[in-house]
């Protein structure tokens, strides 16, 4: 049977450009392990879109002095681009402006309302007297209560992950101006978390198989008790709340955001006219689900979004959140807003996608944070994917082609060493589908990078491009174990670098392609015809390190 394995990318914001720490975090490991899911033969749903109604997309349209929508749409394009062109193959990558995901939105907040879990409160809430509005989540920042952390904002604190309320901030300021905001009292609906406490206590307490890290932050914020927090704000960008008295008002952009996954299940699953689908993965008890994002958002995957599902109810919680540290450059957190950052649709008018991807795996933040150099991409892609893996596939299909008529040898007896390597790629499909399964990615890319080593040596050790002179049959026997090889990295590749994997196959069958060929290893047939080889990668000059580094500190 199948498996249905719910792929749950985080949305990003809308406010600039998408840099190698977002994909690094959460679009590199999720299409890892949603292209493995496919390629196994389960029943794959990977969704996101962009979260278009972020306050950082209102602040920054407030400093340009256009509307939100204006930002958000054009951040939505590029984002929407870039993302396809890094080969990340959602089946929907849609945004939160669409009437779908407000529909199923005002849907889940009348739910938890029907169901007694929103009570109305009057809060205190920052209200800015030069703007004469109030100011929420990120328009405000100041000193976190609980750890000291000097620029945390009104909902979160990034640097202890723990949400917060604007009240609790000291010294609090206004984002925009620096001006201290009054406090004024404003009515707003609150679900009540603590409903949820010891649902979630009970639901947590069973999964010792998350990173420590979503573990201990979710255990932490049990263990500190759950309240209620307000679920609308007055802003006037983002969903209406469904409720009469509140129509100048919005939901609170987390409380949507999270409900986008639901949202753009139902909308794929109505685009490709089944209408019910979305089921499978949200509703059959069977159905699994593993959200992709950065260590900041955890709380509300694990506490606000499964308190919206349980209070609605009959729909299913993550199986796992799986988040990842930050990739750092040069020491500092990627981010937007100080421009310290490579930006993917620059990086990639320079440079290919799979070379990137197969870099981000290789240092990918699983446990803890990791430093994107380019010396190190240059390391990666130069000894690595030219030297190793190219190289091996290069030097099989030329001889093979040139001796050989084009066509794959026949082979003769195998020797222990053939039969070595031949192992080594049924050992090599196995770990790798492992380790991705177990969402030990760098794991997974390094096993694969062994066979590609393996059968490097393997045909140093053979020499068939001396040995067709004197032996054709010994040679002919080398090359066609080196196909296999070369067939089974295919496969494990195709998760972490599907071009390439495309790429090997036309070369290696004239049928078929490597999604539809499975996991299982394709055995090489004496005879069938070979592809004259391209260069799997492109080999990069050393003056490329200088020149990026200079580019980033803008020399
Ligand atoms: N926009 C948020 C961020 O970039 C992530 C939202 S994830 C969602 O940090 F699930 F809430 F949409
Ligand atoms: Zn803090």
């Amino acid at each position: 049977m199948p498996r249905k394995i719910l792929v749950a990318v985080a949305w990003p914001y809308v406010n600039g450009e998408p840099h190698l720490g977002h994909i690094a975090g959460m679009v590199v490991p999720a299409d890892i392990f949603a292209r493995y899911h496919r390629i196994v033969g389960n029943e794959v749903a990977m969704v996101s879109g962009s979260d278009m109604h972020g306050t950082p997309t209102a602040l920054k349209a407030a400093e340009e002095g256009v509307s939100p929508e204006v930002v958000a749409t054009r951040y939505h394009e590029i984002w929407s681009k870039a993302l396809a062109d890094m080969s990340f193959a959602y089946d929907l990558y849609t945004h939160t402006h669409t009437d779908r995901h407000i529909e199923v939105s005002q849907e889940l907040f009348l739910g938890l309302q029907e169901n007694g879990h929103l009570t109305e409160a009057t809060q205190s809430m920052p209200f800015s007297e030069t703007e004469q509005r109030f100011l929420s989540d990120r328009f405000v920042e100041g000193t976190c209560p609980h750890c000291g952390h000097d620029s945390a904002r009104g909902d979160q604190c990034d640097n202890c992950g723990r949400t917060l309320d604007p009240i609790d901030l000291i010294d609090i300021r206004s984002k925009q101006d620096g001006s201290t905001p009054v406090f004024k009292d404003t009515t707003h609906l609150m679900l009540k978390l603590g409903d949820f406490q010891e649902q979630l206590e009970e639901w947590v307490s069973g999964k010792d198989e998350w990173r420590a890290n979503v573990r201990n932050q979710t255990l932490g914020m049990l263990h500190e008790g759950l309240h209620d927090r307000a679920m609308t704000r007055d802003i006037d960008w983002g969903v209406p709340v469904p409720v009469e008295g509140y129509e100048s008002k919005r939901i609170y952009v987390w409380f949507e955001a999270v409900i986008g996954y639901l949202s753009a299940t139902r909308a794929w699953a109505e685009q490709q006219g089944k209408p019910d689908t979305w089921k499978k993965w949200w509703v059959e008890p069977d159905g699994e689900s593993y959200y992709f994002q950065g260590k900041d958002n955890v709380a509300f995957h694990t506490i606000i979004l499964p308190s919206i599902l349980l209070g609605n109810g009959g729909l299913n919680l993550p199986t796992e959140v799986v988040a990842n540290e930050y990739l750092t450059f040069g020491g500092a957190d990627f981010s937007k807003s100080t421009g310290h950052a490579v930006w993917v649709p620059d990086f990639l008018t320079r440079y290919e996608a799979d070379p990137l991807r197969y870099y981000l795996a290789s240092i990918m933040p699983e446990t803890s944070d990791s430093e994107f150099t380019w010396e190190g991409f240059h390391a990666a892609n130069n000894n690595e994917l030219v030297a190793t893996f190219g190289n091996f596939v290069h030097r099989v299909l030329t001889i093979t082609t040139r001796n050989f008529e084009n066509a794959v040898p026949t082979p003769g007896e195998l020797g222990e060493d053939d039969q070595e390597a031949l192992d080594a790629c049924d050992t090599a499909l196995k770990e790798v589908s492992n380790a991705i399964d177990a969402r030990r990615f760098r794991d997974g890319l390094r096993t694969a990078m062994r066979l590609a080593r393996h059968g490097n040596q393997y045909i140093d050790s053979k020499e068939p491009w001396k040995v067709v002179k004197t032996d054709k049959e010994a040679a002919g026997t080398a090359l066609w174990v080196g196909l296999n090889i070369i067939a089974t990295l295919r496969t494990v590749f195709y998760p972490f670098m599907p071009t390439t994997a495309d790429k090997i196959h036309g070369m290696l069958f004239t049928e078929s392609n490597t999604l539809t060929d499975g996991w299982d290893r394709r055995v090489i047939v004496a005879g069938a015809p070979i592809e004259k080889p391209t260069p799997l990668f492109r080999k990069l000059d050393d003056s490329i390190i200088e020149e990026e580094n200079a580019r980033l500190t803008g020399e």
